[in-house]
């Protein structure tokens, strides 16, 4: 493969960031100088408005990023990714989520729709009994990264649509903190349990299922797990294993990566918490989300714009991390959910061919729910001198209503990100203070303090309201950005080996944290680590 760097294309990106970040104007003076800057930079695609007005970008910057955007050839990676060609050659798998939110599905996935709704329909309509006879009551979706990150975003950002008589939780760690603090608050006479495991192998969500199937027949005797187990896997080999009921399991493909899958029945926890319908609206957003990536051009593409101005501020700019800042409670969980989203996707440095990239790939994304966020490390991003591009989200239209609320939680979004492109100057600081009444010598003294930098780069990006189609077309659109930088980057956005090996050293260690090994028989562990279990060993 050849280099992405040497291109002309990326040449003539390093010189416009030379002369339009580093010797050029401000974000501040741009505004002040373009009267027209947010019309020029913010595009609306079906009822969904981005605002990249106050990123360091520039039309000609555009313009050449768009030139990227077709030097790597998008459009023919689209094609392949969707007639199923091997695009996660590392694991020799097709890439086909895009197939699950198809208005008209291939059969497989139809049948599992189908399958989804009709349990849907008797968990709603009380028609599912638990073994003591009474109707289901609470739901614990057991599963871990791509198999729990998104049903748990998705039903804490829909909870204004959920059925009101279910309760639903999300056990994921290993930890038996997490598992046994939920049981406690649980009827096992009205609690479903699913397993939700793509391999159906994983340590965490392995012993967590175990766990729960000994308290649940400790309860209500062997026969109660087909009432109240249900399974979601590729491998329905292990979750017949497991002791699960074939027809209580639910199937998906290897076709489907993990961080990929809650469009399939991983989104079971989240159909049952917002209804069938609502589910099928989430999809229907996020098909619409697709149609427009694989059709409209880089100018006016959505996914486009957000992943080239992604590797503008990362690979052009140097920022090394990407903070996401949802002015909603709803979707609290979504930095988390992108983590995965776009780390695991992007956080390479081999591209697809084995060869080292030669630049810089995914930043470290990291966020929390506005205005909670304001009031724990938004003091770095005005004051803390690196630069950290943001992604503000918020909702035209509130999910909850209190009054006075929204206007004041959207009066928050936009100061912050206003507050964070303008700074405050030495002089409009000190004539502040002495408007206020503060002495000039005192104004002088605090003066350094109460000045910000500004020029921190932002996007924000607006909802009419947050809603099941409206959500799906928020995360189809960032799954489609990581694809995009995946492309540019050279790299593969579909495997994931780095999270396989500290999995096996983990499998090495246990039998010694478990004191069923001696520490001297494993002779080649380091003295950290060995040290380190010595001293959980100590009686
Ligand atoms: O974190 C690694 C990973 O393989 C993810 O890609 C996946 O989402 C998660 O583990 C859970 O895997 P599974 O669904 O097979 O239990």
């Amino acid at each position: 493969m050849s280099s992405i760097v040497t291109t002309p294309e990326w040449l003539q990106l390093a010189d416009l960031a030379r002369r339009e970040f580093d010797e050029g104007p401000t974000l501040r003076e741009r505004f002040a100088a373009e009267p027209a800057r947010f019309a020029d930079f913010s595009l609306e695609c079906d009822g969904l408005l981005l605002d990249y007005s106050k990123q360091h970008v520039s039309r000609e910057v555009m313009a050449a990023l768009c030139a990227l955007w077709r030097s790597v050839d998008i459009p023919g990676w689209i094609a392949r990714m969707r007639v199923g060609e091997a695009i996660n050659g590392s694991e020799g798998r097709a890439v086909l989520h895009l197939a699950l939110r198809e208005p008209q599905p291939r059969a497989e996935v139809a049948r599992v729709l189908e399958h989804m709704r009709d349990f849907c329909a008797e968990i709603h309509g009380a028609h599912w009994r638990g073994a003591t006879g009474e109707p289901i009551r609470d739901i614990v979706n057991i599963g871990i990264g791509g198999s729990d990150l998104g049903p748990k975003m998705a039903t804490q950002a829909l909870a204004a649509h959920r059925q009101a008589h279910l309760r639903l939780h999300f056990v994921s760690n290993l930890d038996a903190a997490h598992l046994a603090t939920t049981m406690a608050q649980l009827n096992p006479g009205t609690t479903l349990f699913i397993i939700a495991s793509k391999t159906f192998t994983t340590q965490e969500t392995m012993s967590n299922a175990r766990s729960a199937r000994q308290w649940l027949v400790a309860a209500l005797g062997e026969a109660a797990v087909a009432r109240h187990f249900v399974a979601v896997s590729t491998n329905l080999a292990a979750v017949a294993e497991f002791g699960i009921d074939p027809r209580n399991s639910f199937e998906f493909w290897d076709w489907v990566g993990g961080r990929f899958s809650l469009w399939s029945a991983i989104g079971l926890p989240l159909a049952l918490s917002i209804g069938h319908e609502n589910f099928m609206r989430l999809l229907a957003g996020a098909h619409a989300m697709d149609r427009h990536f694989c059709t409209a051009p880089a100018e006016r593409n959505l996914p486009a714009i957000m992943a080239l101005l992604g590797i503008w501020n990362t690979n052009f700019l140097g920022a090394d991390s990407l903070a996401i800042l949802p002015y909603s409670q709803s979707l609290e969980h979504l930095p988390r959910y992108l983590q995965q989203l776009e780390m695991e996707s992007n956080g390479k440095q081999v591209r697809r061919d084995g060869t080292p990239v030669s630049c810089d790939t995914a930043p470290v994304l990291w966020g929390e729910a506005g205005t909670n966020g304001q009031h724990a490390f938004y003091q770095l991003l005005h004051q803390g001198g690196r630069l950290i591009p943001c992604d503000f989200i918020a909702c035209r239209q509130a999910d909850f209503v209190l009054p006075g609320h929204h206007a004041a939680l959207l009066a928050n979004c936009f100061a912050q990100s206003e507050a964070l492109m303008r700074g405050r100057t030495r002089d409009e600081a000190l004539a502040e203070m002495r408007a206020a009444g503060l002495s000039a010598e005192r104004s002088e003294q605090l003066a350094p303090f109460k000045t910000f930098p500004g020029d921190q780069p932002s996007t924000t990006l607006l909802l009419p309201r947050l809603e099941p189609y409206t959500l799906g077309q928020l995360l189809a659109l960032y799954e489609h950005k990581v694809f995009v930088q995946g492309i540019i980057w050279g790299i593969n956005s579909f495997d994931q080996w780095g999270v396989e090996y500290g999995k096996q050293l983990a499998a090495r260690l246990l039998p010694l944290t478990a004191g069923r090994q001696a520490i001297d028989t494993a002779s080649d562990l380091d003295s950290s680590t060995a040290g380190l279990i010595a001293w959980v060993l100590e009686p």
